[in-house]
């Protein structure tokens, strides 16, 4: 008698249907327990914890829906706060933007926000650092006029207030004598402060031709030593301008508007009250000639001035930042720390204060 050949086609067919049923089951027995669990496991929990553990147990919005049906149902939830959750999936925002929206923005913030369309942004905006919903349409408008910004770019200028009219909506700085104290247009100086701690700077590193030049102590020997170490790589640069009062600044930018008119002012001179060389941390730099980007004194100091607490403040490429033009001859101290930090990552002042100085006061 002839042996029934086995049917090899049948069993592999069995063996692949029962492979399937193996893995899919247990992932359709878990994805129901989680559903029926969910709001046993939320029940007992406080509003914000539910959104906790929705988020945690990765609801979707179906899931999502039917928690907080069970939990409305039940009287655990209030009518107001649930909605939100749908709402926000429903304008299309993951699972992220809900919790930070719930968790962080006020209910008629939450209003505005349902009022707006979908912004596929929204979340680059929240990863920021210093994102403040309470900015939000000033940071539309911003992106608007300057497409070519990051998000962090956007949330960082509005933080400095840069959409703003400079000189006019400025803020009087609280802490003038804080040795990392910000000044620029939106930054103003109180009239009446002059540093405690000025120094008269020495002949051999100022020129003190027209008038002693005078430099905050601090700065003043940190600049001495900078010069030396300098000379040494056969270097030379000393102070041509340094601290200057009020008066003398307010001469110095009226004389400017005379002989070039407020706009062209505006781009080279600082409006008495805003210049940074009030504060008796900065210095403006020179050789037989003024110092420009090319020049080897240059060279030396955007290499080795961070050592001694130096700053570049003014680059070409920030000039959107500062306000002003490039001055390749203008250095601020703002102590080693601060100075390093900012060789290494290479912003504008106004940036680094904002970002790491501002937000730990
Ligand atoms: N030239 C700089 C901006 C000042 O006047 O302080
Ligand atoms: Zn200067």
């Amino acid at each position: 008698m002839k042996k029934k050949k086995p049917n090899y086609k049948l069993r592999r067919k069995i063996a692949k249907l029962l492979l399937i049923i193996i893995i899919i089951t247990p992932l359709i027995i878990i994805n129901k327990t989680k559903i029926l669990n969910a709001p046993l496991y939320v029940t007992n929990l406080k509003y914000t914890n539910v959104l906790d553990s929705m988020f945690e147990i990765n609801f979707n919005n179906k899931e999502a829906k039917k928690t907080i049906d069970y939990l409305k149902n039940n009287n655990k939830i209030n009518d107001e706060t649930d909605d939100y959750i749908l709402k926000i999936h429903n304008l299309g925002y993951n699972n992220n933007v809900v919790k930070y929206v719930i968790k962080n923005l006020s209910k008629s913030e939450i209003t505005d926000f349902l009022s707006r369309k979908y912004n596929k942004d929204f979340e680059k905006y929240i990863s920021c650092k210093l994102f403040s919903y309470k900015k939000y349409e000033r940071y539309l408008s911003y992106e608007n006029k300057h497409k070519d910004l990051s998000i962090d770019d956007i949330v960082t200028r509005i933080e400095l207030n840069l959409d703003k009219t400079y000189y006019y909506d400025s803020v009087l700085i609280k802490n003038p004598n804080a040795i990392d104290t910000l000044a620029n247009k939106y930054l103003e100086i109180p009239e009446d402060y002059e540093p405690t701690d000025l120094v008269d700077m020495d002949d051999s590193y100022a020129n003190n031709t027209y008038g002693q030049k005078q430099l905050r102590k601090e700065a003043y020997e940190k600049f001495v030593q900078m010069c030396e170490a300098s000379r040494k790589d056969g270097v030379n640069f000393y102070a041509e301008s340094a601290y200057r009062s009020y008066e003398y600044q307010k001469n110095i930018y009226n004389n400017y508007v005379y002989n070039n008119g407020q706009d062209e002012a505006d781009k080279y001179a600082a409006k008495p009250g805003f210049s940074e060389h009030e504060l008796g941390l900065t210095i403006d730099l020179a050789n037989i000639w003024t110092i420009t980007t090319k020049g080897e004194e240059y060279k030396w100091i955007s290499k080795n001035a961070h050592k001694y607490g130096y700053i570049i403040r003014y680059k070409k490429e920030w000039e959107d930042v500062t306000g002003y033009a490039a001055e390749s001859w203008h250095i601020r101290y703002v102590g080693i720390k601060n100075a390093t930090a900012i060789h290494k990552l290479n912003i504008p002042y106004e940036e680094y204060y904002i970002k790491y100085i501002a937000n730990k006061k």
